[in-house]
């Protein structure tokens, strides 16, 4: 395939600036693992701890993303980070509507769709998640919220085309959300199938290239033992990680596992 695996930890709200930096540093023994060409190691740090970890972080090969991010270019929007702030960071990715914020935070649908035009615009990597809480999968309604979480976004994406104006790689993470920490991982053939839909309902919109170039990766328990059976299945290509990606020896062993 095409595509360049995604091996991405998602840090949440763990780690000072502090310990997101002893955690660059204890990564500089391991930099001949994090460098293989098959794969893209990030990391999405907190706010406070991004000022100065993305250049210690690519002494490693490892690229630095957010976790959320304002959809306004700038404004009256107290206590919110917008694109620019960032990029000028160094940031390369931005996970957007995350069932967290979504669940916590009321995201809408609507706002996580402007959210990814506004990342694509200032050249970042846009994170979208997506996924179905425990009733919803109890309902069988699985394939429905991810369309329609997905739909909204993808529109808005055909209008930037129409516009000449998408250019640029995005991810779509798969996250249900029952599986989020909770040590209850979905069965690879349940995430399989639900990203063989998210695939094709980039393409119905976006196209055959599009369909072809999105990388779509799993989130929800994954561990160094179980992440191979994700990135084994056709239209998985990589991981969102949580807890596991925040011990070195674990997001080392992740990568390793994929590479
Ligand atoms: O963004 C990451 C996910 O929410 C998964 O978290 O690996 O701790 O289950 P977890």
């Amino acid at each position: 395939t095409i595509r360049k695996k995604l091996v991405a930890g998602n840090w949440k709200m763990y780690k000072t600036l502090h310990e997101a930096d002893a955690f660059a540093q204890e990564l500089v023994e391991y930099r001949d693992m994090l460098s293989p060409s098959s794969v893209d190691a990030l990391i999405c740090a907190p706010f406070t701890a991004l000022c100065g970890l993305g250049e210690k972080l690519k002494q490693v090969h490892v690229k630095l993303g957010a976790q959320h991010m304002h959809e306004a270019e700038q404004g009256a929007w107290t206590g919110e980070i917008s694109a620019a702030m960032l990029q000028d960071l160094g940031c390369e990715y931005v996970i957007l509507g995350h069932s967290e914020r979504r669940q916590f935070f009321a995201e809408s649908d609507e706002a996580v769709a402007k959210k990814t035009c506004v990342a694509l615009d200032a050249s970042m990597v846009p994170i979208v998640c997506v996924g179905e809480s425990l009733s919803e999968r109890e309902a069988g309604a699985t394939q429905t919220v991810v369309s329609r979480q997905l739909g909204i976004v993808l529109e808005m994406l055909q209008l930037q085309k129409a516009k000449g104006a998408l250019d640029g790689a995005f991810v779509i993470a798969y996250e249900p959300v029952w599986a989020i920490g909770s040590g209850k991982s979905s069965s690879a053939q349940d995430a399989q199938d639900v990203a063989t839909l998210i695939r094709s309902l980039v393409t119905a919109t976006l196209g055959q290239r599009a369909g072809e170039q999105v990388r779509i990766v799993y989130g929800g328990s994954v561990k160094p033992d179980n992440i191979q059976t994700y990135v084994q299945q056709p239209d998985i290509d990589g991981a969102l990680i949580g807890g596991a990606s925040l011990q070195v020896a674990s997001f080392v062993a992740l990568v390793e596992q994929v590479a």
